[in-house]
This record gives C-alpha cells, structure tokens and sequence, in this order.
C-alpha cells in the first residue's frame, strides 16, 4: 500500500509538472520552436566561375582582411547583436560598366532580405564592401536559391553570394572561395510539439525522426536540408548523410515550409540554423 501511495505521488507530481508545461506554452503561445541541436556541420563560401580564378583570388583577399579588421564581426553584429543592418543598394546590370554581378536568393534572414525593393543581409552587406574593393559597381540579381550556382556556372553572374554551403556536388561545377561562417542544419517543430523536448544530441533527434515513417518534413528547395531528408550514404563525395525515412516536401522559401508546417501540411521544417531562429522569431512575434 505504502508503496502504491509513493508511486502515486510521483505520478501525481509529475502531471502537475505536466500541466505546468502546458500552461507556459499556452501562454507564450509560440507557433514554431526551434529544436537547438545541430543535425549537420557546414562550412558557408561564395562561388565563382571556375575560369575566374582572379576574383577568386581578389575575394579571398577581400574575405581575409575584413576577418581581420573587424568589419565581418561588425556586419554580424548587425543582425545578431545590437547594430543596425545597412540597406544595399543595387544598379542596374549593364554590359556596358565595369560591375560585380552578384547571385542571390533572398528571403534567408539574417543573410540575404528584401524589403520595399531594399536589399540588406549580412552576405550582402559583404557583397558592397566586396564591389567597393574591387572598384565596382555592385548588381544584385534575386532569384531561386537552385538558380544560384547555375547562374555562375554559365556565367550569367560574376559570384553567388547566398548562405550557399560548400558541397561536393557543387565544387564539381564552381568554385568556392575559403568559408566564412560554420552553419547546421536546425530541426523546427509546430509550437506545442514536445516529442523532441529530452533530445540531447544528434543522434537523440535522429532516432526519433527514423521512426516517424509517416511524417512529412518541409524543407527548401535544392538545399543541403533536402539532402539531408534525402540522405546521401551512397554518394563517394557526399556528406554521409543517411536519411530519413519520412517525406520530404521542397518549398521555394524556407518561409514557405515554415508557414506549410503552421497550416498542418508538414510536421516539420528542417533548414539552417540561423534562419531557422531568426524565421521562428519573427513568426512567433507576431
Ligand atoms: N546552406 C544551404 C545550402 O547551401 C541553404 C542555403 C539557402 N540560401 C538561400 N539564400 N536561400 O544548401
């Protein structure tokens, strides 16, 4: 009996807990919760075309000295800190004027945004500090992130400046400048989701999304979270991914999967980590 009254009050402990919970979440009422767990390690680069191993050299330069003076930190600390993003402003392509043609695919916060038309982003920001040293006028083109590397690759674009994480695959059709940024993929649950809540590590998150068979996961289109979904074990150049047995679902914009996941379309979003903070932030504000 005794024994009975002791495991009864653990449970009846542990529901109230529960409860308690509960009601925390109910009251912040956050729509997306970010699980903070790195599920992938990857290194950001910008890309040039492979016959251009001038402004490769010009970039890496330009990337060395602003890691040393202070600027890149700077930059940063303007979407992560207490700073203020600069607006970046674009001219018009011209065959005509000596620019700097730069692909990009907005709509990765804190990296690459536009708003009312305005350019802003922590690569971006880089991006005018890179066509001022190389006394250009600086272009940027918006486009599909898939467009990125392609428009590169054929040259339509001098350099591809958009979160972009150095992979095998696309080594083979560019070239990557030295990184600079490590980033991971970032798991992203709906806000009253608590099936991830006691995961520690990587493989914690891992073996519950191995056994949800039936789960659809948003991600965007052409990214290194889709190869993640995908996995890539058999590829001899890949990431060693293994993959997850639940259907992936490719959105244009990581915002996109974010607002499909709210909408009950997939169960969950994997993307980079800081975009998955800053997206889930600004949903969650509102
Ligand atoms: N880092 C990921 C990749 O290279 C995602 C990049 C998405 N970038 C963007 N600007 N939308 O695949």
């Amino acid at each position: 009996m005794k024994k009975f009254i002791a495991v009864l009050s653990v449970v009846v402990i542990l529901a109230s807990l529960c409860c308690a919970c509960g009601k925390k979440g109910d009251d912040s009422a956050e729509k997306v919760k970010v699980i903070d767990i790195a599920l992938s390690e990857e290194e950001y680069a910008f890309c040039v075309n492979k016959e251009d191993p001038e402004l490769l050299t010009k970039v890496n330069e330009y990337l060395k000295k602003i890691k040393e003076d202070g600027t890149f930190d700077k930059i940063c600390n303007n979407y992560f800190g207490d700073g203020t993003p600069n607006k970046v402003a674009s001219a018009k392509k011209d065959a005509a004027k000596d620019q700097l043609v730069v692909a990009t695919s907005t709509g990765f916060e804190p990296f690459e945004m536009v708003e009312n038309g305005k350019f802003f982003g922590i690569d971006l920001e880089i991006a005018a500090g890179l066509a001022e040293y190389l006394g250009k006028e600086l272009v940027i083109e918006d486009m599909q992130f898939e467009a990125v590397v392609t428009s590169v690759q054929q040259g339509l674009c001098d350099i591809g400046m958009a979160g972009l994480t150095i992979t095998p695959a696309r080594q083979e059709v560019v070239t990557f400048s030295d990184s600079y940024y490590s980033a991971n993929q970032n798991l992203v649950v709906p806000g009253d989701c608590t099936d991830f809540d006691k995961c520690k590590t990587k493989e914690d998150v891992e073996k519950i999304l191995k056994g949800k068979k039936d789960a659809k996961i948003g991600c965007q289109r052409g990214t290194t979270g889709a190869i993640y979904i995908d996995g890539d074990a058999d590829d001899p150049d890949g990431y060693g991914f293994e993959g997850l047995p639940a259907t992936k679902m490719e959105y244009d914009y990581a915002a996109l999967a974010f607002t499909a996941m709210i909408n009950g379309e997939v169960d969950y979003v994997i993307v980079d980590d800081a975009p998955a903070n800053a997206i889930a932030k600004a949903i969650n504000a509102n």
